[in-house]
């Protein structure tokens, strides 16, 4: 319950300007693991990173993941029914190429987002409540791995 509110209390600023939170998340990703970039195969003449960022079908991706993420954050409740969902989310990122070990280097890249974001906010238990939350998303999605 603790991490519920935890949760819901910094989405509830972040969740309300999700594309630069998203875009701060999505640069630390590109920076972490460049060859990830790749994958998205509307991009492949950017050379600075910088100019994929702000590219629409860029900020459509991130788009979504954030809109993921605020679903998740919308059904702490009752996570579970959005596993089919998350699972068929996990099938369309295998056939893009996306291996699941990239998952963990998401996850540090939205932690590092939160930090940014939340400053002082961002403590230990705060921390470890959004890991917990990702990795049951995670989870979900690399179901679709499986088979
Ligand atoms: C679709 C790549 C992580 C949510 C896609 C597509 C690509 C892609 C290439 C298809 C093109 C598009 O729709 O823009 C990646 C890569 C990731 C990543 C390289 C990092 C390893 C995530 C995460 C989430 C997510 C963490 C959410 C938790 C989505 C959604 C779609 C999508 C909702 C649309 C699926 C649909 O068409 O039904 N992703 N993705 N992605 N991605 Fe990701």
């Amino acid at each position: 319950e603790k991490d519920k509110e935890l949760i819901r209390g910094s989405w509830e600023s972040l969740g309300k300007n999700k594309v630069p939170h998203g875009v701060v998340m999505f640069s630390r990703l590109f920076e972490l693991e460049p060859a990830l970039l790749n994958l998205f195969h509307y991009n492949t003449n950017c050379s600075p990173t910088q100019d994929c960022l702000s590219s629409p079908e860029f900020l459509d991706h991130v788009t979504k993941v954030m809109l993921v993420i605020d679903a998740a954050v919308s059904h702490l409740d009752d996570l579970h029914t959005l596993e089919d969902f998350l699972l068929n989310l996990g099938k369309k990122h295998q056939a893009v190429g996306v291996n699941t070990q990239s998952f963990s280097v998401v996850g540090e890249s939205l932690l590092y987002m939160l930090q940014c974001s939340l400053g002082h906010g961002y403590t230990g238990p705060l921390r470890q409540a959004w890991l917990n939350m990702y990795t049951i998303v995670v989870a979900a999605m690399s179901r679709g791995w499986a088979k």
